[in-house]
């Protein structure tokens, strides 16, 4: 971005005003003015028209909300970060839900307040030029989805691989599945697929591939899902570098609507960049103490190195007959609403061990139709009879409505 934004501060509070118009200064940002709540930001916004709005949440946060949804009225195109002096899980929420794009606490390093507006105008831009129909000259990309979670066991490979054949089979997407499981990835086993090359081999010829001839470094499974395999020795993992794995995220995505990317459970430096270039992370848990007491901890983590909080999405997955603990005890513990809830289903547990994916071999049955129904909210597809919460799944739509418009065809 050439120009320097022009940043306007909502806030009902001069004195956190003050503060905030402190840190865009010295961020070096324009500064296109401040205003109170209510009707003074919205004549104030569509006269400035500034880049971005930053706006404060009040307590309690009713009227911020209300102005956070007239200024989008208004400024539909301009993004809006909110900012609280406690980070609320409830509030951060209800920030994103009334349309903010990120969040943060004050007081604030300078260097937070850049990061989210050069994050949130990139995708602004992004956006605008897809819509525009510009973006060839800079390559569109993909939607990069992580399956992520603090725990082996929890189903993300299954989530993944059912995701994936009913993404491409299903739905007819463009969908590459990549296996980015450094210690023992095994999308290639549970799809039944043998696999004859890996990510090592992508990442030795980078350099001479692109959007035209990735599909030579990919295997194809019959259904349409295109997959990029973990090394078969594991130890191979050790020549991938963090930064060599970006890379191939980023060729694929320029091919790919849809990137899936499979990860092992620990936040190790690849793991961290996996989450890095994904756009939305669904982070599986499933009803056990451990897996929760580990999501917990690795959420944690993530807030504390101001991860985009609004990427993630809770989803449970029930991995077993028996009781664990209650999904509305692992929301309230976790302090978020699962996005999406898949029952424990025979069909899924014997379709990952077998190779033949519940979304194939039984599509009908209650786990697969939930995962189909998962595809199709993520795809933007007509809205699912959900089967979880109302809350998390606005929240869904309003923020990410449709994983923007898809501007690569499948073509080989
Ligand atoms: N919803 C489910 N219902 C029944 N079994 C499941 C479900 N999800 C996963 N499983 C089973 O749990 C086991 C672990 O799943 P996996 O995907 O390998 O976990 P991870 O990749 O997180 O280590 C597999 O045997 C799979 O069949
Ligand atoms: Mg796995």
């Amino acid at each position: 971005m050439a120009r320097v934004p022009e940043v306007l501060i909502v806030d009902q509070d001069p004195a956190a005003r003050f503060e905030v118009k402190q840190l865009v200064r010295g961020a070096q940002l324009g500064f296109a003015g401040e205003a109170g709540l209510g009707t003074e930001a919205v004549s104030l916004a569509s006269e400035a028209k500034p880049d971005v709005i930053i706006c404060g949440m009040s307590r309690p946060p009713a009227r911020s909300l209300q102005t956070i949804e007239a200024l989008l009225d208004v400024l539909p195109e301009t993004p809006i970060i909110a900012y609280a002096r406690e980070e609320e899980v409830d509030v951060v929420r209800q920030a994103m839900l009334a349309g903010a794009r990120d969040f943060f606490q004050i007081p604030a390093e300078v260097e937070r307040l850049v990061d989210s507006i050069r994050s949130v105008l990139e995708s602004e831009e992004r956006k605008r030029l897809r819509l525009s129909g510009q973006s060839k000259g800079i390559g569109p990309k993909g939607l990069v989805i992580a399956i992520f979670g603090a725990k082996g066991g929890v189903g993300k490979t299954t989530i993944a691989t059912n995701l994936g054949l009913a993404l491409a089979g299903n739905l007819g997407q463009s969908v590459v599945l990549v296996d980015g499981d450094n210690s023992f990835g095994d999308v290639a086993a549970m799809l039944d697929m043998r696999p004859d090359r890996s990510v090592v081999d992508f990442i030795r010829d980078t350099d001479k591939i692109d959007r035209t001839n990735v599909t030579e470094y990919l295997m194809r499974h019959p259904s349409g899902l295109w997959v990029l395999p973990a090394p078969r020795e594991s130890l191979m993992w050790r020549s991938v570098s963090p930064d060599a794995f970006r890379k191939v995220l980023n060729i694929v995505a320029r091919r790919f609507d849809i990137v899936l990317v499979d990860s092992a459970a620990m936040l190790s430096d690849l793991a961290l960049a996996i989450l890095d270039e994904a756009n939305m992370v669904l982070w599986v848990t499933s009803t056990d103490f451990s897996s929760i007491n580990n999501s917990l901890l690795g959420l944690e983590a993530l807030q504390q190195i101001s991860y985009p909080e609004a990427r993630i999405r809770l989803v449970l997955n029930v991995t077993s007959p028996d009781d664990g603990v209650r999904p509305a005890k692992i929301e309230t513990v976790l302090k978020r609403d699962f996005f999406w809830s898949i029952p424990y289903d025979r069909d899924i547990r014997i379709g990952a061990q077998v190779g033949n994916a519940a979304v194939i071999a039984s599509p009908g049955g209650n786990g697969a139709r939930t995962l189909i129904q998962l595809a199709q909210a993520l795809t933007g597809g007509s809205a699912p009879a959900a089967p979880r919460p109302t809350r998390s799944f606005r929240f869904f739509k309003r923020r990410e409505p449709a994983p923007e418009p898809v501007v690569e065809q499948e073509g080989g």
